[in-house]
């Protein structure tokens, strides 16, 4: 069966960029030009999926209005003769079809997901969380559609980590079976470095069968007081195979302020608006 829908967990608290996330969505935050949850919608389109389900909570609904029409906007650009300008307002809110659900309490990503069964019912999805920006010259959702082709069971995508990083984490025990693809093992969620099985960390970006939903469902909150997806991954391991893939492209963790920072520098360097400023003002600041 093809991977049609993607859910996009976005109603996380954001602590790691308070102060500004009390008041706007992290997923909402600039980069460049867009906000963050624009590129993985992006990469969605160009991944051939359909249909995007966004989870949301208390204080998100500029992610709803982003993607709605903005009438007001629209008859301004109009009167103003700003055409252009005018269209791009309009193709943000025809990009894809959206839908939305609330996740009441922000209770982990598990039961983020858990959130979205019955928008997604008895097909495979894909997940994606938008703060995670990933670079990659193949959409990094395509590159793992095609290992779904191939082995239609659940695909993560996983990156190698520095030891120091191990423990921020899940991390994926498995058998290297093609170039960059594994057979998943085991799974720890946030191990120490020196328990961990390997620094094959999994990153923000999943295809996952329904079968997942009978153990989101089972799942007790573990680290951290919240329904972790990694666990449930590792019970749905003991009735279908998981494989993980090692995708080609740079990530930057969006939650994160020092990596938040540098895509914007990359991802500016690599608009042809913006580059040739953008490193004149690099070369005098440095
Ligand atoms: P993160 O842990 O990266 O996001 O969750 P967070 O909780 O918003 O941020 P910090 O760690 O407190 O700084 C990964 C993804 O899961 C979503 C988040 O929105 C993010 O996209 N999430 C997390 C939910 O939708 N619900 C939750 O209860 C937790």
């Amino acid at each position: 069966m093809k991977v049609n829908k993607a859910v996009f967990p976005a109603a996380g608290l954001g602590t790691r960029l308070l102060p500004i996330t009390k008041s706007i969505p992290k997923e909402m935050l600039i980069l460049v030009d867009k906000p963050l949850i624009q590129y993985g919608v992006e990469e969605c389109i160009e991944s051939e999926i359909q249909d995007i389900i966004i989870i949301t909570g208390r204080g998100k609904t500029a992610i709803e209005d982003y993607f709605d029409r903005s009438i007001e906007h629209e008859i301004l650009l109009k009167e103003k003769g700003k055409h252009d300008l005018l269209q791009s307002v309009k193709d943000i809110a025809n990009m894809i079809n959206f839908s939305y659900t609330r996740q009441k309490e922000a209770l982990g990503l598990g039961h983020a997901i858990l959130c979205a069964q019955n928008l997604i019912g008895d097909e495979p999805f894909s997940v994606v969380l938008s703060d995670d920006i990933i670079d990659a010259k193949v959409p990094v959702m395509k590159q793992m559609i095609d290992i779904y082709k191939q082995y239609r069971y659940s695909v993560l995508a996983v990156q190698k980590v520095k030891d120091e990083d191990i423990s921020k984490y899940g991390i994926i025990k498995g058998t290297e079976i093609e170039k960059g693809v594994y057979k998943i093992e085991d799974l720890v969620e946030k191990p120490e470095k020196e328990e961990a099985p390997s620094n094959l960390a999994i990153i923000g970006r999943y295809i996952l069968t329904p079968r997942i939903f009978d153990f989101l469902k089972e799942t007790k909150p573990g680290k951290g007081g919240e329904i972790q997806l990694t666990d449930a991954i590792k019970s749905l391991l003991s009735v279908q195979p998981v494989y993980a893939l090692e995708f080609e492209g740079i990530r930057y963790d969006g939650g994160n302020k020092l990596e938040l920072l540098e895509a914007q520098v990359a991802f500016g360097l690599k608009n042809k608006d913006l580059k040739d400023g953008l490193l004149e003002f690099i070369k005098n600041i440095i």
